[in-house]
């Protein structure tokens, strides 16, 4: 990691390497990330990797009780629909436009679509335990988007729907890691 990017994130590492036992709290989550002014995608472009297929998950740092990544989503890549299991996330926009779908569960156990938004540079979104969403880029071909999120404790396993079935799958989302050099 580059010396401008560990001082710009010193704030944040500092908050989530004071937790030892127990999770980030989702309000402190979202003041850090909103503290984070100066940090740029630019800042973090050594994990700034994507894939033609996926959206690309990339670990920058991680610690016992939180893990931050770096997403990079190309035009027209969706995350799953997924829960955040027992883990707080916070997100932020580094680059670019991420559209959030909220979901919430039926009577008949089916998963529906309750609210939409759209979040431009900066922009914020924290979610917690059960809270069932999905991120994705939906601007034109050639605008990519990235964005930071912690997760607390570190979430390797969730709940992941599909709006036509009912009840849940379990998704474990792979995490791309940088050794050697920078990073972890
Ligand atoms: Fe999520």
């Amino acid at each position: 990691m580059t010396t401008t990017a560990t001082a710009k994130l010193a704030p944040l590492l500092a908050y989530l390497d004071s937790l030892t036992t127990e999770r980030a709290d989702v309000q402190r989550l979202a003041e850090a990330l909103d503290r984070l002014d100066g940090l740029s995608a630019d800042d973090l472009r050594e994990y700034a990797v994507f894939d033609d297929h996926d959206y690309r998950r990339n670990l920058v740092v991680e610690g016992p009780m939180y893990e931050v990544l770096l997403l990079c989503w190309k035009s027209g890549q969706r995350s799953p629909i997924h829960d955040h299991a027992h883990s707080v996330c916070g997100v932020k926009v580094l680059e670019g436009k991420l559209t959030e779908v909220r979901y919430r569960e039926t009577p008949c156990g089916q998963v529906v679509a309750k609210d939409c938004r759209e979040m431009q540079l900066g922009g914020i979104c924290a979610s917690v335990d059960h809270d069932i969403h999905e991120i994705s880029n939906l601007e034109a071909e050639g605008e990519d988007l990235i964005t930071m999120h912690i997760y607390s404790p570190p979430l390797r396993e969730m709940a992941m729907y599909d709006p036509a079935k009912p009840g849940a799958m379990t998704y474990r989302p792979v995490n791309f890691e940088f050794h050697g050099g920078s990073g972890i």
